[in-house]
């Protein structure tokens, strides 16, 4: 998954490099006063407390597809006759030069899992992929056994492809089916049909020990009868992981000018959320946040650090950061815009914006995370994540639980059956007062 901020806050405007308002003077042991460096203005004093930092994940984006899809706002750009080998090989010369440009900001630090997400990231050869994973590897140690997540398009792969990207050092294929059904395909705008999908989720099967499919429901004019098909359909690859979105209509996509006819209601939609829940726990499959269903043993391990509020170096073209410090919290974005980004990350500038997260917007953002999870948060994790004190969220864990919003046991909170139907008002919650 793209990280989770990717799409909530659009970054500010891009050229607008927001670097942390004080640049105070800076007296190294070894020499005289100077500016100080990125770095060492992310060191020095602050009022967060965060004294281990946490894990670092990595997430590459890949922003090319065949085709822009009417419901997408993701930073993916039309590449109809796909990507030529020249064309891979600069993006991977970019995104070399970002991570090696990033490496002061993580020194020592070890990688626990990659995510390569897009756009289409099937649309680079297995050999480009090899390239990209000996390139991180080289500058980055990865913890042994990380896990490698490559998302996959139907239709845009040759038979092998797959157990390719698996020698390639992938551990983890995540396939964009949204659905089995040629006709709904067709009315959201996807270039494959449901024997592409099939055969896809087989040949993954085949090549990976873990893998996930990427579904969506309340599609236009899908009634509860075609997503008990599509599920059957899915359910019968016996996917050890599953993700399942209801079909948002995004601000400036093509959908968003142009609805598309006969969308479920909220009554419908909540119909099919039920059947969702009922026949994947008849399987086996946990629901352990939103949208996310998987066997004992194979929850995403990158996504699973998003929700607890890890950290992660994000590189790519408009690709998002969360790096942690022992007194701030720092996010990032790249430069959107593909030749741009090329541009730019060779030029050793790939960041387009930056900008520490204030100390009163860090419960929201946790909260915003950490509550999409079934199992909720340890108070002792809110601090360490933080740096803030557990009474930063007392009013608001307190008025959660006084409405059965949220459940408290001793440290542990998590949100209700009730409050997981209504999450953005549980959310709502950890805003700073304003
Ligand atoms: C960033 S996309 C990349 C996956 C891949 N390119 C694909 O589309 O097959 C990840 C997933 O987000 C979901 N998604 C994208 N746009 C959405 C929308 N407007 N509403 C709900 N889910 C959406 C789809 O399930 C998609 O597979
Ligand atoms: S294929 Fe995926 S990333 Fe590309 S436009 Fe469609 S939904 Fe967006």
């Amino acid at each position: 998954m793209i990280p989770p901020d990717a799409r909530a806050a659009p970054p500010p405007q891009e050229g607008a490099v927001n670097g942390p308002a004080e640049s105070v003077p800076w007296r190294p042991l070894d020499g005289p006063v100077r500016a100080p460096t990125p770095v060492e203005r992310f060191l020095r004093p602050g009022t967060l407390q965060i004294t281990a930092l946490p894990p670092l994940a990595l997430y590459v984006h890949l922003p090319w597809c065949l085709r822009k899809c009417p419901y997408c706002d993701f930073n993916s750009h039309q590449a109809a006759e796909g990507l030529a080998p020249q064309r891979q090989a600069e993006y991977l010369a970019a995104l070399r030069a970002d991570l090696e440009a990033s490496l002061p900001l993580v020194w020592g630090r070890k990688i626990t899992s990659v995510f390569i997400g897009g756009g289409t990231p099937s649309l680079f050869a297995p050999e480009a992929i090899d390239r990209l994973l000996a390139d991180v590897r080289a500058l980055l140690p990865l913890v042994p056994g990380a896990e490698v997540t490559l998302e996959a398009n139907p239709g845009t792969f040759e038979r092998e492809r797959f157990r390719a990207y698996r020698a390639a050092g992938v551990t983890r294929l995540s396939i964009g089916v949204q659905s089995f059904d040629d006709t709904l395909l067709g009315r959201i705008g996807r270039v494959h049909d449901g024997a592409q999908a099939r055969a896809a989720v087989a040949e993954a099967a085949d090549a990976f020990d873990t893998f996930n499919l990427d579904l969506m429901y309340a599609l236009p004019g899908q009634g509860l009868g075609d997503l008990a098909a599509d599920l059957d359909v899915a359910l019968a690859f016996s996917p050890p992981h599953l993700s399942i979105y209801h079909l948002t209509i995004e601000p400036n996509t093509v959908f968003a000018a142009k609805p598309p006819p006969a969308l479920p209601d909220d009554d419908g939609a909540s119909d099919m959320l039920d059947l969702i829940a009922a026949r994947t726990a008849a399987v086996g499959l946990e629901r352990y946040e939103v949208s996310a269903f998987a066997k004992p043993g194979h929850r995403c391990r990158h996504n699973l650090n998003y929700w607890q509020f890890g950290d992660y170096l994000g590189i790519g073209a408009g690709a998002h950061g969360k790096l942690s410090f022992p007194h701030r919290v720092l996010r990032q974005v790249r430069w959107r815009e593909p030749a741009a980004y090329v541009r730019a990350a060779l030029a050793g500038n790939a960041v387009s914006n930056e900008h520490e997260v204030a100390r009163a917007d860090l419960p929201f953002e946790f909260a915003l995370n950490a509550l999409r999870l079934r199992d909720g948060f340890a108070l002792a994790d809110f601090g360490a994540r933080t740096g803030l004190p557990p009474s930063a969220i007392a009013a608001p864990v307190d008025a959660g639980v006084q409405r059965g919003l949220l459940a408290r046991d001793d440290d542990v909170v998590r949100a209700t059956a009730r409050g997981f139907d209504f999450l953005s008002d549980v959310q709502a919650l950890f805003l700073a007062p304003r």
